[in-house]
């Protein structure tokens, strides 16, 4: 199909994947309804129309993992570890990686935090996301370096070569995004990479916003863990995951104590408890009853967007980004977030300001009288939205705060299940609101800005 926005053709010939929610209408404050345009994926997107069919085909014969003796334990623990080789396949593991299935990216960056060697001295951009960001200084022992932001990829690479050079020996660890979840621009993984392991340092990426884009092959970038969420890969189901090398996680402290991280536990004459810790990385850190469900939709999603095709998921996406950049370029009140410039390569997420407007009184509007869906605030990645938007690194900024008028930027992000309506109904719903104003008022609520009841 041929998308005409300000005159400009733009050709979008890949039909989305289907996704739940598509078809959902939401009520305007203006009175009607309208389908809902789902524009927030960098925080969760749908899920998989194939996922669910996948889940739902399979919640029959739920049961529980690694310990009954029935048939459908058996077949779910069946499925549970066939579930960990997909994943191992969608993410090109070496044969000597191990997958561990955790909660979210937050939980998989926590458990490699908490397995760090004593001493680790930890290597982050203050670009990071406050979950690659934070975990760190809780380390036992760790150090961490917070480097300053890049102007440039190269910039990065020679920033971090620089500090690896200087950091005394032992072990070392840096900590990558693959794709900034506020500018949506790639960060140069593989030539970071290289410059950690020239200094004996490990690397960890961060592919919560990369995964859901773009092939990650863990050996071809040649990094040491990846993690990510399920939820940001249309599989909603509660489940993450870690995936990487075993040694740190083998020879670490079991990140919960608990059935199935042990092999035996026995209680000693002298009263004490003392347990015997299983030496697989995914065994001795999964403790408690494994989320099957939540592995399974991962498992499915990443077959699913296998068999569609990343190469050809990620033109879908930059069409649609031309659209969006295209529509942007036509009101001039608006400035794109970047680090890397406008030439960088990107995924389908894309923050801006529009001058004269408070962003969450912007992201209220859209939703409230044009039924989008978009994001508002520092993205949880504070230092960045502050250095992008010229503030101090003291200076305050709450999410979603809508007082805070010049610390807060709109987020818009895209998937697999976009359609082009949606991006064209956002740019034309902004370029109304930034022309007209907003048709209603607006009032904060419990920190969020909200429409006033009418009248
Ligand atoms: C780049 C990045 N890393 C980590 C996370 C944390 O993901 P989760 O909330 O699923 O743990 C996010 C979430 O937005 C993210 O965008």
């Amino acid at each position: 199909m041929t998308v005409s926005l300000a005159g400009n053709p733009v050709t979008c010939d890949l039909p989305p994947l289907p996704v739940l929610g598509r078809d959902v209408t939401v009520p305007l404050v203006t009175g009607g309804e309208v389908t809902y345009a789902a524009l927030d994926y960098a925080a969760s997107a749908p899920a998989l129309q194939r996922v669910w069919d996948d889940v739902a085909a399979y919640a029959p014969y739920y049961g529980s993992v690694h310990r009954g003796a029935g048939y459908l334990s058996q077949l779910s623990t069946e499925l549970f570890e066939q579930s960990r080789a997909t994943v191992a396949g969608f993410l090109g593991c070496r044969p000597t990686d191990e997958v561990v299935f955790t909660r979210s990216t937050t939980d998989s960056l926590n458990l490699l935090a908490a397995a760090l060697p004593e001493g680790t001295q930890v290597f982050v951009f203050e670009t990071e996301h406050h979950a690659a960001l934070l975990p760190w200084q809780r380390a036992k022992g760790a150090r961490v370096t917070c480097l300053a932001a890049p102007r440039t990829p190269e910039q990065a690479v020679a920033a971090l070569d620089v500090a690896l050079h200087g950091a005394p020996k032992g072990p070392k660890l840096v900590c990558v995004t693959g794709a900034s979840n506020v500018t949506g621009e790639l960060w140069p993984v593989r030539e970071l990479a290289a410059a950690a392991h020239r200094h004996g340092a490990r690397i960890v990426l961060d592919a919560a916003q990369l995964v859901p884009h773009r092939a990650v092959d863990i050996g071809e970038l040649d990094v040491d863990w990846v993690a990510f969420s399920g939820h940001k890969l249309y599989a909603p189901f509660g489940a993450g995951v870690l995936a990487g090398r075993p040694d740190w996680l083998r020879e670490a402290e079991p990140y919960l104590a608990g059935g199935g991280a042990t092999r035996t536990v026995v209680r000693r004459a002298d009263g004490e408890v003392e347990a015997e810790w299983q030496e697989s990385a995914a065994a001795r850190h999964e403790a408690g009853s494994p989320n099957v469900i939540g592995a399974y939709a991962i498992a499915s999603a990443c077959k699913a967007l296998t068999e569609a095709g990343l190469d050809r998921l990620g033109e879908h996406e930059a069409q649609l980004l031309t659209l969006l950049r295209d529509g942007l370029a036509e009101i001039p009140q608006v400035r794109v977030l970047s680090l890397f410039g406008a030439d960088a390569d990107r995924v389908g997420v894309l923050s801006f300001v529009v001058s004269g407007w408070n962003s969450s009184h912007l992201a209220a509007a859209l939703s409230a009288e044009h039924g989008i869906g978009v994001r508002d605030g520092l993205f949880c990645a504070h230092p960045l939205v502050k250095h992008l938007l010229g503030g101090r690194p003291e200076d305050p900024g709450a999410c979603g705060s809508p007082e805070n008028l010049s610390f807060n930027a709109v987020r818009i992000s895209f998937g697999a299940g976009t359609p082009p309506e949606h991006v064209t109904r956002f740019v034309a719903a902004l370029a109304t609101l930034v022309r007209e104003g907003a048709s209603w008022t607006y009032h904060t609520r419990n920190g969020r800005c909200v429409p006033a009841p009418s009248a």
